[in-house]
C-alpha cells in the first residue's frame, strides 16, 4: 500500500518511530510533516534522535492562529495527496495538523487512518477535543489505544474500522528505554540527583494563556521549596515572559526552567523524578509506565484509566490543591495493564497488512 503520513508537533514524532518502522516493513510510506513545530529542540531533534525517516517534504507552515494554521495545511497536504494518489493517509493524536491532513484526505475519498483514536476530554474548550472528535468522525481505520477510547466511540455510534491497538506511546517507551539509558546523563549535567526532584511541563492553553493559571502554578512550584526542573515549552516561554514569570522563577532557587529535551533525556528526567506534574498527555502516560506519581495540573484528563488506578490525581492549576498533591499525594494500588503490551505498532501495521 503506498501511504501518507502527517505529523507536525512534538509528540508526533514520538508517536510515528514505532509505527513508520513498523509499517514500512510491507509498505510505502511518503512522510509530510507540515512544520507546525519549527524549533530545532521541538522538531528535528527528535527525527536525529530517535531515527525516523526524515520527511520527505516540510510544508513549513509554522505557528498562527487556528483557522488560518489549519487553513494552510489544508492547502500544502491537498496538493501533495493529489499528486501522490495514496491509497491511505496517517494521521496521529489531536494537533491541527491532524484535522487538516484528514480533512484533505476525506475530501479527496482518500481512507484516513487515525492513530490513538477514541479519546475524549468531553471538554470543548480544548482545541484538541474539536480535531479528535471531527477527526474520528471523517476516519476509516480507528485505532484505539485503549479500551475506555473504544467506548467513547461506540457511544458515539463508531463501530466500524475501529480496533483497540494498545497504546503506541507505550512501545516507544519500551522501545528507547534502552537508548535513554545508554544517553548521556542530563541529571549529571543539571546535578540532580534520583528521586530528589520533581519534573513539571505545561503547555496547555488553559494554563499558559491565562494569568491566574500561570501565576498559580508557579507559585505552587516555588512555594513547594521542592527543586523543580521544568523543561519549558515554546508556547509557555512567550506567556511566562508576558506576565513576568520567567524572572520569578529565575529568582526563586528551588526551580530550573530549562529549554525543552529530547525525548531521551526526557525519559531519564522521568524515570527519576520524585513526583511529576503535568498537563501533557504523553507525560501522564509516561509517569504512569514508571511507576512515577503524577499530578495533572488540569480538571479533567482523557487518560482516565491512570486516575482510577490511583498514580495520577487532577488539581487543575488551584494553588493549594497543587502544594496539597505535592506533599500528599501517594499512589495506593497495583497498577493495571491498560496500554497493551509494546507491541500497538505491529498490530496496527498487521491491520494494515490485511487490507
Ligand atoms: C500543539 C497542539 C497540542 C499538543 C502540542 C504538543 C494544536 C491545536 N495543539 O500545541 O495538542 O499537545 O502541540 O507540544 O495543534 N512555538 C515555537 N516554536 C515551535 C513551536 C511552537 O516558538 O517550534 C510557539 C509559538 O509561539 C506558537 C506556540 O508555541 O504560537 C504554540 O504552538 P502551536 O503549534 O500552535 O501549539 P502548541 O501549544 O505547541
Ligand atoms: N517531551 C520531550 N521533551 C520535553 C517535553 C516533553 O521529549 O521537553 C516528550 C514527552 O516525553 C512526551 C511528549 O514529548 O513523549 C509529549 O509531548 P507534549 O507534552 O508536547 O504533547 P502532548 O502529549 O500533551 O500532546
Amino acid at each position: 500500500m503506498n501511504i501518507v503520513t502527517i505529523v507536525g508537533a512534538r509528540p508526533q514524532f514520538i508517536k510515528a518511530a514505532p509505527v513508520s518502522n513498523a509499517l514500512r516493513k510491507n509498505h510505502s510510506e511518503f512522510l509530510i510533516h507540515t512544520g507546525q513545530h519549527y524549533d530545532e529542540n521541538m522538531s528535528r531533534l527528535f527525527f536525529d534522535e530517535l531515527g525516523i525517516p526524515a520527511p520527505d517534504v516540510n510544508l513549513e507552515i509554522g505557528s498562527g492562529p487556528h483557522g488560518e494554521q489549519t487553513g494552510r495545511m489544508l492547502v500544502g497536504i491537498e496538493k501533495i495527496l493529489l499528486e501522490k494518489k495514496p491509497d491511505l493517509v496517517l494521521v496521529y493524536g489531536d494537533t491541527n495538523s491532524t484535522l487538516a491532513g484528514a480533512i484533505a484526505a476525506a475530501k479527496l475519498q482518500i481512507p484516513v487512518a487515525h492513530v490513538e483514536a477514541g479519546l475524549r476530554s468531553f471538554n470543548r474548550d480544548m482545541p484538541e477535543e474539536i480535531n479528535r472528535i471531527l477527526t474520528d468522525k471523517i476516519s476509516n481505520l480507528l485505532f484505539c489505544p485503549t479500551k475506555t477510547a473504544v467506548d467513547h466511540l461506540h457511544k458515539e455510534g463508531i463501530t466500524t474500522g475501529v480496533h483497540q491497538t494498545g497504546d503506541v506511546m507505550y512501545d516507544a517507551a519500551l522501545h528507547f528505554a534502552g537508548l535513554a539509558d545508554k544517553k548521556e546523563s542530563i541529571l549529571a549535567k543539571l546535578g540532580l540527583e534520583r528521586k530528589h526532584y520533581l519534573l513539571a511541563t505545561c503547555h496547555r492553553p488553559q494554563n499558559t494563556d491565562d494569568e491566574q493559571a500561570l501565576t498559580g502554578i508557579v507559585e505552587a512550584f516555588i512555594e513547594s521549596g521542592e527543586t523543580v526542573v521544568f523543561p519549558v515549552h515554546p508556547r509557555t516561554r512567550v506567556f511566562l515572559k508576558k506576565f513576568g514569570l520567567l524572572e520569578k522563577m529565575k529568582q526563586a532557587e528551588n526551580i530550573m526552567p530549562i529549554e525543552p529535551v529530547g525525548y531521551l533525556q526526557m525519559l531519564q528526567l522521568e524515570k527519576f523524578a520524585k513526583k511529576i506534574l503535568t498537563d501533557s498527555g504523553g507525560v501522564q502516560k509516561e509517569a504512569y509506565f514508571y511507576k512515577v506519581p503524577c499530578i495533572t495540573m488540569r480538571p479533567e484528563t482523557e487518560w482516565v484509566e491512570t486516575v482510577q488506578d490511583g498514580w495520577n490525581i487532577l488539581t487543575g492549576s488551584d494553588k493549594q490543591k497543587i502544594l496539597h498533591a505535592i506533599t500528599g499525594f501517594s499512589p495506593t494500588h497495583e497498577q493495571k495493564n491498560h496500554y497493551g503490551n509494546g507491541k500497538a505498532s505491529e498490530k496496527i501495521a498487521e491491520i494494515l497488512n490485511a487490507m
